[in-house]
């Protein structure tokens, strides 16, 4: 599930030739077919934990889906992630009151370690993968440069803006998720900040390590 309903397509096209065009509702474009000899569907969720939870909630409800893979950018915050790194959620922290569904309590948004533990494992040697908590913000624009620092310093390693509602929508329905992400900016640093055209070709390395997630 990438946010861009255009990297939807084209991981369609990559993972699953012949898939069939299942919904093109509002231009979220859904495609189901078999990847390796097993059933898969690739979806956009659209940008924003808002977005993403109509689409997650109804497949999760409705469409007897068990694991959502989120395959998506962030901008990078800790100093030793670099732009095109890796990044597996193995938590999110959330400024988003979407994912406060148990009242008095701050929930702890976490992957299945299934699925994550099989996408560190189809890591190859030469990919920079990065397995820590993200975070996942309501807003794109407008960080407060003292809460990024201080939100790196607690060892976060990107921001982006979906995983912490994915990850309690999958609590919530006891099912499975995982959030891997590509490193498309820095916040701390802008000088290798990937194009608008190279955050929607540039993610192989995230797509492998969700693929293997996916069939494990
Ligand atoms: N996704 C990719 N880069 C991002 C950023 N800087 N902030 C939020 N989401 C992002």
């Amino acid at each position: 599930m990438p946010g861009d309903p255009r990297r939807a397509e084209r991981i369609a096209n990559l993972l699953m030739p012949d898939a069939d065009k299942v919904s093109d509702v509002r231009g979220i474009g859904a495609y189901t077919g078999e990847y390796n000899g097993k059933p898969l569907s690739v979806m956009a969720s659209g940008m924003g934990q808002p977005s993403l939870a109509i689409y997650a909630s109804e497949l999760f409800m409705f469409y007897g889906v068990k694991r959502i893979i989120r395959v998506g950018t962030c901008g990078g915050m800790a100093a030793k992630v670099k732009v095109g790194d890796v990044v597996v959620a193995m938590g999110a922290h959330t400024d988003s009151s979407v994912t406060d569904v148990v009242p008095g309590i701050s929930l702890s948004h976490t992957a299945s370690w299934r699925l994550l533990s099989a996408a560190v494992a189809a890591a190859d040697g030469d990919m920079a993968v990065h397995v820590g908590p993200v975070v996942s913000r309501d807003k794109f624009y407008g960080n407060d440069p003292a809460q990024v620092q201080k939100l790196a310093d607690m060892g976060t390693l990107g921001v982006e803006m979906e995983t912490a509602a994915l990850y309690m929508l999958a609590a919530q329905h006891g099912a499975e998720a995982l959030t891997v992400l590509t490193v498309s900016d820095h916040l701390l640093d802008d000088s290798q900040n990937m194009s608008a055209e190279d955050r929607e070709l540039r993610f192989q390395g995230a797509l492998t390590l969700a693929a293997a997630a996916a069939h494990c």
